[in-house]
């Protein structure tokens, strides 16, 4: 099974609040949603390998670590996920990013593809999907599941909110998956959308409804 991570850092619980609050308009919405996403990639990537070099201070020459060539890919699922890849890339900034255009039926819920776009090496990548809502998991797991079918071998799941039915849902399909999230919530209500949730992350993100 995969391993589910909640990130409870006060920063990112205290930032999440604000965002939850139907008070919060859109630019700040982006704003906040961006950080937590910065804030996230920090403990996202904390498995990532170190190597030892060589550096010249001006006194002395110190034994110092930089990251081991790892090449990381980006993949935000459309469009919410859009909102978190500005944060993230300022923390690494070398990523590649690759888009899966996914967008729910309303009547239905199950996630219909529209686009797909991926760095041509993503087999190489550690990749990191990313979107702030995972409420059946629908989404994040067909996203997964065209990353494989291209290759993909090593990837990460971060979200902002996750109900226990998308978490399980992505567990249930993608066992090698590891979930990275601020917030479990209760449940899902009638239409699909997370309780208490923030309500619809693509809609409050780019003013549309
Ligand atoms: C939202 C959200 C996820 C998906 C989660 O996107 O950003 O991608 O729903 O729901 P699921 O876990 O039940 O699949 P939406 O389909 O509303 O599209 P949008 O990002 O274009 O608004
Ligand atoms: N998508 C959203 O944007 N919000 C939810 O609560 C569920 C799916």
């Amino acid at each position: 099974m995969s391993k589910l991570q909640v990130l409870d850092h006060p920063l990112i619980q205290h930032k999440l609040s604000l965002i939850r609050d139907e008070k919060t308009g859109s630019k700040e919405f982006r704003e906040l949603v961006e950080e937590v996403a910065m804030l996230m990639a920090y403990e996202v990537t904390r498995d990532f390998p170190l190597q030892e070099i060589e550096v010249k201070t001006p006194v002395a020459i110190a034994k110092s670590k930089v990251l081991a060539g790892r090449k990381v890919g980006l993949v935000p699922i459309l469009r919410a996920g859009l909102g978190m890849v500005d944060g993230m890339l300022r923390l690494i900034p070398a990523a590649k990013v690759g888009h899966v255009g996914l967008y729910r039926d309303p009547k239905t819920l199950l996630p219909v593809e529209y686009y797909c776009k991926l760095p041509s090496d993503i087999a190489e990548r550690d990749l990191i999907v990313i979107d702030p809502m995972l409420a059946t998991g629908g989404s994040a797991s067909a996203a997964i599941m065209f990353l494989k079918d291209r290759g993909a071998k090593n990837i990460k799941l971060m979200c902002l909110i996750a109900a226990p039915e998308g978490i399980l849902a992505v567990q249930t399909a993608h066992s090698d998956v590891d979930i990275f999230v601020a917030a479990v919530d209760e449940c899902l209500n009638d239409h699909g959308y997370i309780i208490p949730g923030l309500g619809d992350a693509g809609d409050r993100l780019f003013g549309t409804k």
